[in-house]
């Protein structure tokens, strides 16, 4: 199957031009010169398939790098299945995901990370790889890090909060960054302190502070800030990279920037909802209604200035990466946990279907540009964990994963509802009964999608089938050769 997509802008993270690509089966097989000719032949008339590309973005698939698809947690579980949430995925333009393979305290990390396969495979609508959470560091779990870099999985995620869940302490969290040090994977990790959280979740809750806000003034950024220099100092005195994920105080971007600044491996990425929720606007609504916003780091004050500093971090490259963090719960049989007690709802927030809508308003916006649009969706992520030159940028050889998109087009997210206030459908395709995102209308739209050389969406229809995304074995990160 030859796809030839015609009369494009290609963008890349290095830079925009008017280009045709070829896909020849799953890959990418040449970009050229617009309308040129191909070893005296004429390309259009040798292919299969083409798509007119003309006034549209020719981009390398998204990747979004942090997801917990059907995530056992908080006493639920993440209500997008590896089925679901690949699907509304692909709807997005994400064509990789990277998931979270959990490990809870006593649990076998090896054992786990075959689980996770089984979930996975056959079911995904796009490709896929994993990182690997690590909670109580068990000797087995160190000699496990070395199969799973070799299995594909080279990075392990540690807790500095979730005290009985998933926390690790000081000691242990040194032990895996010794063996990342040695072996060459990436340590990420969930910078907040956790002793001091839970000290003011009872404090709040004794005080009969109950409502959702009180999830956002609990998990302070001094917590964050906090533990995201103890991290960078843990880092230091092993020499492993850190990976500090959901970035949301701008004072823990400082500390990244410092160490950065200093020449340590340390890096950070954010998340849709630090860019536009708030404390104020979103986790303050009326009644239970903030419960929709709950998910750690928790959104941070507008006023502070927090989503100000994340865009310029953004620009600056003192945080290099988009992920979504995507943890969806409904609202109705899950969030509703925590009527009378937030600190009963589950955390996480579902955004996989619009980082790369979200992220594009950016660009119109004049937060970030167009090529860094694709370098802080794609590119790093690729880089960052393993993939490049497979996925993150549009060239000969790379997987034919690439989104058109037009900057002319229009999306809204959000519950449709009609003149009676009545539901009549819904603009999303995750699997929640309402939108983090509700009410935001995006100037552009994922027109086609194309994984690994398959039309997958085109003209708002989903023409994949489960079990088309496969298993990435991913190498070591490519920032640290
Ligand atoms: O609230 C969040 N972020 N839920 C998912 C688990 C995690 O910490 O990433
Ligand atoms: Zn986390
Ligand atoms: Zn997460």
């Amino acid at each position: 199957m030859k796809t030839l997509i015609k009369n494009g802008t290609v963008v890349n993270s290095t830079g925009t031009a008017q280009a045709d690509v070829l896909i020849d089966g799953e890959a990418i097989a040449a970009v050229l010169a617009p309308g040129s000719t191909l070893l005296g032949f004429d390309v259009e008339s040798n292919v299969d398939t083409v798509i007119d590309a003309a006034g549209k973005y020719v981009i390398p698939g998204g990747i979004d790098a942090h997801t917990h698809m059907e995530m056992p947690f908080g006493g639920t579980q993440a209500s997008d299945t590896f089925e679901t949430g690949t699907r509304a995925a692909a709807w997005g333009g994400t064509t990789s995901i990277v998931d979270f393979v959990v490990q809870y305290a006593g649990e076998n990390v090896l054992d786990q990370f075959h689980l996770w396969h089984e979930k996975a495979r056959g079911n995904c609508a796009i490709d896929y790889g994993f990182h690997q959470i690590l909670s109580d560091v068990q000797d087995s779990s160190l000699t496990a890090m070395d199969e799973l870099v070799a299995e594909g999985v080279s990075s392990f995620k540690l807790f500095m909060a979730y005290k009985g869940v998933f926390l690790s302490d000081d000691g242990q969290i040194v032990k895996a960054m010794q063996k990342a040090s040695q072996n060459g994977s990436m340590i990420m990790m969930h910078a907040e302190n956790g002793s001091v959280i839970d000290l003011l979740v009872q404090q709040a809750i004794a005080a009969g502070n109950t409502s959702p806000y009180y999830h956002g003034l609990t998990r302070p950024w001094q917590a964050e800030e906090e533990a995201t220099h103890r991290a960078i100092m843990l880092a230091n005195l092993t020499g492993a990279p850190l990976y500090v994920v959901h970035v949301s105080a701008k004072q823990a971007v400082d500390q990244i920037a410092l160490a950065r600044d200093k020449g340590q491996n340390v890096f950070g990425e954010t998340c849709p909802q630090y860019l536009y929720l708030s404390l104020e606007d979103n986790l303050g609504a009326p009644g239970f209604e903030g419960a929709k916003w709950v998910c750690s780091t928790p959104l941070r004050s507008k006023a502070e200035g927090h989503q100000h500093h994340m865009w310029q971090s953004l620009r600056t490259n003192d945080i290099q990466m988009v992920s979504t963090d995507h943890c969806p719960f409904c609202m109705k049989g899950q969030k509703d946990m925590g009527i009378g007690d937030f600190s009963k709802i589950p955390n996480g927030i579902g955004g996989v279907e619009h980082r790369m809508d979200l992220l594009y308003q950016g660009v119109v916006d004049g937060n970030i540009s167009l090529e860094r649009w694709v370098e802080v969706t794609s590119t790093t992520p690729a880089r960052m964990f393993g993939m490049y030159g497979r996925k993150g940028v549009i060239q000969p050889g790379a997987d034919g994963d690439v989104v058109i998109y037009d900057p002319n087009g229009h999306t809204s997210i959000g519950l449709p509802v009609d003149d009676d206030g009545v539901q009549t459908g819904r603009s999303h395709h995750m699997n929640m009964d309402y939108s983090a995102y509700e009410g935001y209308e995006i100037d552009g739209h994922v027109d086609t999608v194309l994984s690994r050389g398959k039309v997958i969406i085109d003209n708002n229809q989903y023409l994949g089938a489960k079990g088309d995304g496969k298993y990435v074995k991913r190498g070591l990160s490519q920032y640290l050769i």
